[in-house]
């Protein structure tokens, strides 16, 4: 199976011009580039191969809900994908499994495929994997809830694995570590609805150095990535390691 590598540039970069800079520098069919709401038309009408994505969307479509977009607004942009629960959101943004669960579901219905993010802070992976994966498990559990009465197609659910140590940190899980994770991550779905397979991503200071490390796990089906999904060289070399 090819491997997916997801650009999320988070709050980056300061300009249009420097968006579609970046779109073409890092346009491949293999990538799906997730700009700021912003910059997402300019993007798009930069690339030829990559996909589009949300960093977020909101679960309701319209209405009095200030400075929020929706599911199908990010369609009619052109976007295929979109991140849900990433941990940025979750700590600087309040946002719960509750919430996170609502716009899972209406991201589905809208015809997106969702990029859900899971993943244990510090204090939880210093018990061990076991207690990693109680965790994953239980935000799973939640932000999933009702997820399956949507009868979603495998395609349309992608799991990114960030531990939130992880993220920005430049200090990576081990990839042996994490294709444990992703292991467990499949088989739990697996359990709940006896066909859902998706795609399991690693995300967390993932770099063109270490990324052959974990494409090279069969349970790790690509990589979210963040600060070197803004330096072309970077991604491109992450994006190499990503042919099969
Ligand atoms: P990072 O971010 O690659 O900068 O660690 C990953 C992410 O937040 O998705």
């Amino acid at each position: 199976m090819p491997k997916l590598v997801v650009a999320n540039w988070k709050l980056n970069p300061g300009t249009e011009r420097e968006a579609v800079r970046l779109a073409r520098a890092t346009d491949a069919r293999k990538a799906v580039l997730c700009p700021p709401f912003p910059f997402m038309g300019a993007v798009r009408r930069a690339v030829k191969h990559a996909a589009l994505g949300g960093q977020d969307a909101f679960w309701k479509e319209r209405g009095p809900f200030t400075g929020e977009s929706s599911a199908s607004m990010l369609r009619s942009l052109g976007a295929r994908y979109v991140i849900l629960g990433h941990s940025e959101r979750r700590m600087h943004l309040g946002e719960t499994d509750g919430m996170i669960a609502k716009k899972v579901r209406a991201a589905l219905s809208a015809g997106l495929r969702v990029i859900l993010c899971v993943g244990e802070p510090k204090e939880i992976r210093r018990k061990g994997l076991i207690a990693a994966k109680r965790f994953v498990a239980d935000q799973l559990k939640k932000d999933l809830s009702g997820f399956y009465n949507l009868k979603p197609k495998t395609s349309h659910l992608v799991i990114a694995y960030e531990p939130i140590w992880a993220v920005g940190t430049g200090v990576p899980d081990r990839p042996e570590d994490s294709a444990r994770m992703a292991a467990f991550i499949k088989s739990f779905l697996k359990s709940k609805t006896y066909y859902l397979e998706p795609k399991v991503l690693y995300g967390g200071s993932v770099n063109g150095r270490n990324a052959a490390g974990f494409f090279g796990q069969r349970d790790i089906d690509g990589a979210l990535v963040g600060g070197a999904s803004l330096k072309p060289n970077e991604f491109r070399r992450i994006l190499a390691a990503a042919r099969p």
